[in-house]
């Protein structure tokens, strides 16, 4: 069971968002669930709706760790599932959430995020995307300015622009940009 000190910390008010966006939604695909503290505490507090958590494999027994603590049953085994390696095959989801993955991937991968999201999110659906983003072509904060050299330092793509990432999206509309503690955002997407 791996830990992370920023999901501690952004769970709650993420969840408070989630419970707004997802109220009419039956199963979320969860996009990089990492160490698994999002997937079983959102769940766990969103009874109505069965998630699916993905990631490469080497993250899945922490996944299945904090599921099985949180004694939730609606949460799905996780499974491995990589932009830009792994094919698309969740048919029946009507909302995807990701945190804190678009500065990760680089940015060719971003953007076949976006285009995958696009391409089958069912005509509705939902797309919460979690982080920090540049607004406008700058920092929101001279910390994620800082967090963006840092990351491009370790060799991951960086901050991206909300922008771009619209831009990447023309059948993705961006119903709503909350934002969050900590410098980051909730994007709201709708297809
Ligand atoms: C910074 S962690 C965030 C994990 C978790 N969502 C959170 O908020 O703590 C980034 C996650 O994205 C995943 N990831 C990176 N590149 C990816 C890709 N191309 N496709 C899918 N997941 C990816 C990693 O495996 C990792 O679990």
């Amino acid at each position: 069971m791996r830990f992370s000190q920023a999901c501690e910390n952004n769970k709650m008010p993420i969840l408070a968002q989630l419970k707004l966006h997802l109220a009419g939604v039956s199963k979320v695909l969860e996009i990089g669930s990492g160490t698994g503290q999002h997937a079983a505490f959102f769940a766990h507090h969103m009874k109505h709706l069965v998630w699916q958590p993905c990631d490469v494999k080497e993250n899945h027994q922490s996944i299945l760790a904090w599921v099985a603590q949180a004694k939730c049953d609606n949460v799905l085994a996780p499974v491995p599932f990589f932009i830009g390696v792994d094919q698309w095959y969740f048919d029946d989801v009507d909302a995807i959430y990701t945190a804190n993955t678009a500065h990760i991937m680089q940015p060719d991968e971003v953007k076949l995020m976006m285009e995958t999201v696009a391409t089958h999110l069912p005509n509705g659906g939902l797309f919460c995307q979690y982080g920090p983003f540049c607004v406008s072509g700058e920092f929101t904060s001279q910390s994620n300015a800082d967090f963006d050299t840092s990351l491009r330092q370790q060799g991951y793509g960086g901050i991206r622009d909300i922008a771009e990432l619209q831009s990447w999206t023309p059948t993705l509309t961006l119903t709503q940009i909350v934002e969050m503690p900590a410098n980051n955002f909730l994007l709201v997407w709708q297809k």
